[in-house]
């Protein structure tokens, strides 16, 4: 399959864990590569279906960093579009030994087992820094969207710290994902990262997103307000209120229709 993902994922596949939260963890990844390989397959889609997009924030020549590539052909696919110098990590060696045997006869690319915690790459290295889905696998514990809890807002906050380190004044960081602009938006729109962001969509059924943060461009002030949000703590729960049997139903007399 293309398409082992959210979204709809045939039932049948003995990788899928047994849940969510384990998505989080390197050694399910791991025992997963060690079951299916580095045959392509591809969360969210490969790049066919989001390739105008991507291509309109490339440029002949660009360094590319992939965070999490996972067994996805991303980053084949760029070299063969002529983006050669692609750099991919992930921290699962598993995958990162398949990828690299898979993909031999392409001498640009390069396959690294890394964490996207801490990227061993002096600042400024890249032009470009990729992820799809990678943030998304390390938010599955989070049961409110709305309400993302601090421990992985912190755990957000390192890889996006260390995208801007790594990206070269003027270098994009490109996300693409399943989480809408009002989840998403106020991870990415922190002054601290030192870019813009901007956003738009692709799919047909299931909408996906791909984000795009330009290093030293300014956020908007709507998108600063937006950012301003994660740091608000979450309104106190508010009890349930029941209409009792007691209750007057006169209110809905008043109602002017
Ligand atoms: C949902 S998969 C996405 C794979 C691929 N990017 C794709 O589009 O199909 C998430 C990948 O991120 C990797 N990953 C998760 N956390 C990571 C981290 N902290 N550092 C590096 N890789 C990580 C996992 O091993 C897995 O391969």
């Amino acid at each position: 399959t293309r398409s082992p993902g959210p979204g709809p994922a045939p039932m049948d596949l003995p990788w899928l864990p047994d849940s969510n939260v384990r998505y989080r963890d390197r050694c399910f990844w791991d025992s997963r590569y060690r079951e299916v390989g580095a045959a392509p397959a591809e969360w969210f889609g490969g790049l066919s279906c989001f390739r105008e997009q991507l291509e309109a924030e490339l440029r002949p020549g660009d360094r590319i960093l992939v965070l999490g590539c996972g067994n996805s052909a991303l980053s084949a696919d760029l070299f063969q579009l002529g983006y050669t110098d692609v750099t991919s990590i992930d921290y699962s060696p598993v995958c990162i030994t398949g990828m690299r045997a898979r993909y031999a006869q392409c001498p640009g690319l390069q396959w690294v087992v890394m964490d996207a915690r801490d990227l061993a790459f002096p600042d400024g290295t890249f032009d470009v820094v990729l992820e799809k889905g990678t943030l998304d696998s390390m938010m599955v514990a989070e049961t409110d969207p709305w309400n993302v809890s601090p421990e992985t807002t912190a755990l957000l906050d390192q890889v996006l710290k260390e995208v801007s380190r790594v990206l070269r004044p003027g270098g994009r960081f490109i996300s693409i994902t399943f989480a809408q602009p009002h989840f998403r938006k106020r991870h990415y729109a922190q002054p601290a990262y030192g870019w813009s962001l901007r956003h738009s969509t692709y799919g047909t059924d299931f909408h996906y997103f791909l984000y795009v943060m330009c290093k030293g461009q300014e956020l908007s002030p709507a998108d600063l307000a937006l950012g301003r949000r994660l740091h608000e703590l979450p309104c106190p729960a508010c009890p349930p209120s029941y209409l009792q049997a007691s209750d007057s139903e006169d209110y809905l007399s008043a109602i002017e229709l």
